[in-house]
Parts: C-alpha cells; sequence; structure tokens
C-alpha cells in the first residue's frame, strides 16, 4: 500500500482519576488503518469507545490522554486545535452511535438536519442539498423518500432512523464512518438491513469504517480487520477470515462462545477469565 494510512493511533493511553483512584481506560492502543473496514471487539468497558472518540477528539473532559501521535489523513489530531476539529468532525470523519434518539435532533425534520449538515460545512446551496439529501435517502433504502425528508425523528423506527443518520452522515462525502454499536438497539432483522446499508455506503464511497462493537460474529461478517480489546489494550489483531486461528485466550474464548449452526451447542460457553490471560496482558500482547 503506497497511499498514506488514513489513521495512524500510537501509543495511546486514556485514564481518569477518580474518587475511587485512578483508572487505565485504554493502554497502549496502536494501529494503522487505510480505506479499510476495522472493526474493534471487546466486552463492555474494554475501551473501545474512548479509542475511537479520541480520532475525534471528543473525550470526556475529565480523560487523561497521552499518545506519541494520533493522526488522521496526514493530520496530527493530538495535537490539533478546536476549529481544526471542528472541521474534521462531521465533515471528514462521520459518527454513527447507537440510539438514532440520542444523534438526531427531535426538533428538526429528517430534511433540516440532512441540509444542515451540508450548510455547516458549506459543501454547496440550499438546492443542491436537498438533491443530495433525497438521492442519499433513495441510496440508504427509503422508496419514499420526499414523505422522510418532511418527518421528524420521533416519526421514524430505530431502523429508518439509523438508516437517515447513515445518510446524514454521508452528506458531506467524509472519508471515515466511525460505528460504535450503531445497530445495539435494534431488532435482529432490522439490525442486519442498517449494517447491509452502511457496508453498501462505506464500499461503494471507498471510505474507511471503524466498526465497534461487543458482537464478534457481527464484526467478523462486516468487517476486513479486528481489533480485539481486552481490559484497555489490544490484545490480538486479525483478518476476519482467520478468526479461527485466534492465538489469545481471550480471544479464543470469544470465538469458543459464538453460536454455530453446524453443530449442537447445549449451552453458550460462558467466558471464564483464567490466570493465563494475565500474562497475556503483562506481556503485552
Ligand atoms: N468519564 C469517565 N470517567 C471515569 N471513567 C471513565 C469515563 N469514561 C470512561 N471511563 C472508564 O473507561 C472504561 C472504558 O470505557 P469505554 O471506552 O466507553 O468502554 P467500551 O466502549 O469498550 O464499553 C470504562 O469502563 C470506565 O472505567
Ligand atoms: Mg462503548
Amino acid at each position: 500500500m503506497t497511499e498514506q494510512p488514513l489513521v495512524e493511533i500510537s501509543a495511546l493511553d486514556i485514564s481518569f482519576t477518580t474518587k475511587s483512584g485512578r483508572v487505565d481506560a485504554v493502554r497502549g492502543v496502536s494501529f494503522t488503518m487505510g480505506r479499510e473496514r476495522l472493526g474493534i471487539v471487546g466486552e463492555s468497558g474494554s475501551g473501545k469507545s474512548l479509542t475511537a472518540r479520541c480520532l475525534l477528539g471528543i473525550l470526556p473532559a475529565n480523560a487523561e490522554v497521552r499518545s506519541r501521535h494520533i493522526v488522521f489523513d496526514g493530520i496530527r489530531v493530538d495535537t490539533a486545535g478546536e476549529a481544526e476539529m471542528r472541521r474534521l468532525r462531521g465533515r471528514r470523519i462521520g459518527m454513527i452511535l447507537q440510539d438514532p434518539k440520542y444523534s438526531l435532533n427531535p426538533l428538526l425534520t429528517v430534511s433540516q438536519q440532512l441540509c444542515e449538515m451540508f450548510s455547516i460545512h458549506r459543501v454547496g446551496n440550499r438546492a443542491e442539498a436537498r438533491a443530495k439529501a433525497i438521492d442519499l435517502l433513495r441510496a440508504v433504502g427509503f422508496t419514499d423518500a420526499d414523505r422522510v425528508m418532511a418527518s421528524y425523528p420521533h416519526e421514524l423506527s430505530g431502523g429508518m432512523g439509523q438508516r437517515a443518520m447513515i445518510a446524514m452522515m454521508l452528506m458531506t462525502d467524509p472519508d471515515l464512518i466511525v460505528a460504535d454499536e450503531p445497530t445495539s438497539a435494534l431488532d435482529v432483522t432490522v439490525k442486519l438491513k442498517v449494517l447491509d446499508t452502511m457496508d453498501r455506503m462505506v464500499r461503494e464511497r471507498r471510505m474507511g469504517l471503524v466498526l465497534i462493537s461487543h458482537d464478534l460474529n457481527l464484526v467478523a461478517a462486516y468487517c476486513d480487520r479486528i481489533l480485539i480489546m481486552y481490559r484497555g489494550r489490544v490484545v490480538e489483531t486479525l483478518n476476519s477470515p482467520d478468526l479461527a486461528a485466534a492465538r489469545h485466550p481471550y480471544t479464543r474464548a470469544l470465538v469458543d462462545s459464538l453460536p454455530r449452526l453446524d453443530r449442537q451447542v447445549d449451552r453458550l460457553k460462558t467466558l471464564d477469565r483464567g490466570a493465563d490471560w494475565t500474562r497475556w496482558e503483562n506481556a503485552g500482547a
């Protein structure tokens, strides 16, 4: 690969000082990605969201952050000022969160929100914004784009809201989408429709995707490469087709607990935090 990486995170540490002591939430995380689909998997609290959020400069105010560097498309995010970060967020990096209820503004119609995205970043005039919004709503699967444009978020189901959110993120033709548990609030059938839509958009537009989830199966199906996080560290990096060859005990436990269609499983294996995980951790695997 000769083009420069889209994202480069090197030696990222994020910690918090709380009443009950110091919490090292992200410890020595480093990775590089191009315009590929990268999954980040790990149990709740393993540091997935914080790792992704540092790229957008939206960490909690009490976070203590150290890194060698954090670079997005040649731009030093770790040393950038707020004005530069505002230009990146939304314009070049789009973020899709778990619940559209919190990402869409309840007081504005879909049309107003999509078009606002366009005008904030001065991408074009009103007519262009509207035409693009309708195109994108169709692209994410709405056959009645005009009606959806006039709707308020509460008039949309969860899956529709999430697809509207994807359309909104695409208004500025970003280079990277960060999707943090984008379908955790949705039913299984709707979930797949939303993920398929996002996947198609990312491939067609040659964007990078960071897909965060605790669901290894889901991430393996939609990503080229997977980072496995455990207690703030990246403990293993795998190409999705090589999942079966995972070596870290935590990854193995995840793989072994996946429901499989080709054999009868009495009950899902529960994760057993064996002493050998600590050994891996200390080895900085
Ligand atoms: N604002 C905060 N104050 C104190 N600790 C926090 C804060 N935000 C996150 N943390 C700590 O960081 C850990 C990792 O958070 P997060 O990246 O959100 O995990 P994940 O997305 O993998 O579930 C949390 O379990 C918590 O201990
Ligand atoms: Mg999270």
